[in-house]
């Protein structure tokens, strides 16, 4: 099985390094392929580069780790979206944008999920998921296989497939998985303030105990 992985940024490159670590394939694309070749060549055999349209071609999942404005570009491209088609997405995309001082803010109106953006954007025969977007990127780099309990990561799909799909990417990566929900539910899992995100947890990090606590409590209003 084969992940490509859109977006070799502060998250990509986090995500590509653990899933290579796990022992998977993974194909890198970026705005400038430069970027996803110097990962590529310094994670070794199982990763390669590609252009954006080759790396949905050869894999069997897509991660889209780009800013949502990208992902709405690059969906917007009917080429990428056919051969979208069948495989299963995966969305770690924040309504988040930066202020001029540097804070964060949101970037959609307050009740709108990035990820019903992103999975309206989709061909209908395709698997979507929320996931790999609930931790900051630092703490992801720094929490892959957490001793003695593994960090939870949470995800969010109605999905079948894509359930089970991002289940072995998660644990791959050296994290537990847990479900917060369906499509519905996906806000709650996105920064910068959704209950189950790190924001929304005061910057805490669940073991899968108090992740499933967490995922039954009511989101505070
Ligand atoms: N950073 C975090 O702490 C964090 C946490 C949770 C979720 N997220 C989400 O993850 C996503 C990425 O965040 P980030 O911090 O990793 O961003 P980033 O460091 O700015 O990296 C963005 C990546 O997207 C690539 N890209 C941009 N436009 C592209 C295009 N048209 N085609 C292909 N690749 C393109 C860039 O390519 P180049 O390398 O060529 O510039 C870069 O590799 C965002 O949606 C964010 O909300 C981030």
């Amino acid at each position: 099985m084969t992940t490509a992985i859109i977006g070799v940024g502060n998250l990509g490159s986090a995500l590509a390094r653990h899933l290579v670590h796990g022992g998977e394939d993974v194909m890198l694309a970026a705005r400038d392929g430069a970027h996803a070749e110097a990962l590529a060549h310094e994670l070794g055999p199982l990763a390669r580069s590609a252009s954006v349209s080759q790396a949905i071609e050869e894999s069997d999942t897509v991660v889209f780790a780009v800013w949502l404005g990208a992902a709405r570009e690059l969906l917007s491209v009917a080429d990428n979206k056919d051969r979208l088609r069948g495989k299963v997405v995966v969305d770690p995309t924040n309504p988040i944008k930066l202020r001029d001082d540097g804070t964060l803010q949101r970037s959609l109106p307050e009740g709108q999920s990035s990820g019903s953006v992103v999975a309206g954007l989709l061909p209908p025969d395709t698997h979507y998921v929320k996931a790999f977007g609930s931790l900051g990127a630092q703490s992801l780099a720094a929490s892959s296989n957490r001793s003695p309990r593994r960090a939870v990561l949470f995800y969010a799909t109605d999905d079948t497939q894509a359930a089970a799909s991002v289940e072995r990417l998660i644990s791959a990566a050296g994290f537990d998985a847990v479900r917060a929900g369906g499509l519905n539910d996906v806000a709650r899992i996105e920064g910068p303030d959704g209950d189950l995100s790190q924001g929304g947890l005061n910057g805490a990090l669940l073991d899968v105990d108090e992740a499933r606590a967490a995922v039954a409590a009511a989101p505070v209003a």
